[in-house]
């Protein structure tokens, strides 16, 4: 049967699932999420086996194709991609009239959107080709808006980077080239560590962020305007925004003595706003297997640049001690991938408000990639329905009889 069309008509049937926590919004073909068993697949591939020997671009061109690409795929995928590495000059002036305490999220939610000004003919895309002319541009181009956006909050001049470059070695090039750096050398070990976390944060079937670029995608918006909907959606701090709101609370415990215990049972305290940032998940009822692949990298990538973080330690008392906390064991809530994330991009030098904006960068594949399906599958415009609980009709009064 298909519902939809028992739907739509008063005194049909309508379900109520507030948080949509058992109602599924689409069939996808994208990823696949087992939160039970702590299973992430991308296209059918385990999250474990990509990054550890794919690269970024590869993935993102499986989510958003379906297959992991030969080399002249890749290679030609690539060039299309740095033929639009080039913003308009007009988007700077747009960047230069936020203030330099604008949140990064905010500035990059609102270039995303004026880049529909610029580029009207990625608006209306209906065939296969004007879509794949729309992707390979926001590629391109996004990249650039993310460096910039940090560039401006570290007033750094604009660098347009470097297309003899990797994908990640150019985005890395784009945020940390100094002014006089004649000799940019790129350090492996950041590299390696950022291609690893963008793959991780790729996608993540239908979440929050996700789930919002179909929505505004269904009404046929554009593709740039859906991925802005998307990015204010990431920002908040039950979703994206949860990667600063970690590194903040580690950094809280540690001014306040590094008293951990204090802090768990300041989470268990149901009269006590506070949670434990970057524990608990929607779907995952066991460890993400996100989580556990960052929290090695982090060991390494601190071991091999030398860096020695206390807030590291903190992480990991919080996690051992949550691991045998009753509270959480019932709940099931384990370290979720933002919980270590923030510890690496802390040591890579990324200041801590840019954090969202990296996961942004990562999500983009998975965005575009569930974007286009739904419109190649000609999914119908996203309206759910609701129940009425307000007032019944009622006469109007005049306001001096109010
Ligand atoms: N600290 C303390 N208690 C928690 C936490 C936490 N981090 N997360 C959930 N709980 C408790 C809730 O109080 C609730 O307890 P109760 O049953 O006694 O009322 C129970 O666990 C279930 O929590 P819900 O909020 O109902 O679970 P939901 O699925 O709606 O929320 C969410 C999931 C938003 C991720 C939540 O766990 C949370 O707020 N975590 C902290 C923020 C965070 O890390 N977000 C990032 C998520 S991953 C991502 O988006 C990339």
């Amino acid at each position: 049967i298909d519902i939809s069309k028992l739907r739509g008509t008063t005194g049909g049937v309508t379900t109520i699932d507030p948080g949509y926590k058992n109602t599924g919004s689409c069939v996808s073909g994208i990823t696949f999420l087992d939160g039970e068993k702590g299973i992430l697949r991308y296209r059918g591939y385990s999250i474990e086996e990509l990054a550890e020997k794919a690269d970024f671009l590869e993935v993102a061109y499986l989510l958003i194709f379906g297959d992991l690409p030969t080399t002249a795929e890749l290679d030609k995928f690539h060039a299309d991609i740095k033929k639009h590495a080039v913003v308009d000059d007009d988007v700077k002036k747009i960047l230069d009239a936020f203030p330099k305490s604008a949140h990064p999220m905010g500035v990059l939610s609102s270039l995303t959107s004026a880049l529909t000004a610029f580029n009207p003919s990625s608006v209306n895309v209906e065939s296969e080709e004007e879509m794949y002319n729309a992707i390979v541009r926001i590629l391109g181009k996004f990249p650039i808006l993310v460096a910039w956006t940090m560039r401006k909050k570290l007033g750094l001049p604009l660098y347009y980077g470097d297309s003899s470059l990797g994908y990640v070695e150019n985005i890395l090039k784009m945020m940390f080239k100094q002014p006089n750096e004649d000799k940019y050398t790129q350090n492996p070990i950041l590299v390696n560590a950022l291609d690893k976390l963008l793959i991780l944060h790729a996608d993540h079937e239908q979440n929050c962020s996700t789930s919002t670029v179909r929505i505004v995608g269904s009404s046929h918006a554009g593709l740039f305007a859906s991925l802005s909907a998307g990015i204010s959606a990431l920002w908040g701090p039950l979703h994206g925004g949860a990667n600063q709101a970690v590194l903040e609370m580690l950094e809280a415990i540690k001014e306040d003595g590094g008293d951990t215990k204090k802090y768990m049972g300041k989470a268990k305290d149901k009269a006590d706003p506070f949670r434990l940032m970057g524990f608990g998940h929607r779907v995952y009822k066991n460890f993400d297997p996100r989580a556990k692949i960052i929290k090695v990298a982090a060991d390494e990538v601190l071991g091999d640049l030398g860096v020695q973080d206390p807030i590291l330690d903190i992480a990991k008392g919080l996690e051992k001690e949550a691991l045998e906390d009753q509270y959480f064991v019932d709940r099931k809530l384990y370290p979720n991938v933002d919980f270590y994330s923030g510890i690496i991009y802390r040591a890579m030098g990324i200041p801590v408000d840019m954090f969202t904006v990296m996961f942004a960068l990562g999500r983009l594949p998975g965005w575009i990639a569930q974007w286009r399906e739904m419109r190649l599958r000609k999914e119908p415009i996203g309206r759910p329905r609701q129940v009425y609980i307000g007032e019944n009709e009622r006469a109007f009064k005049a306001i001096a009889d109010r």
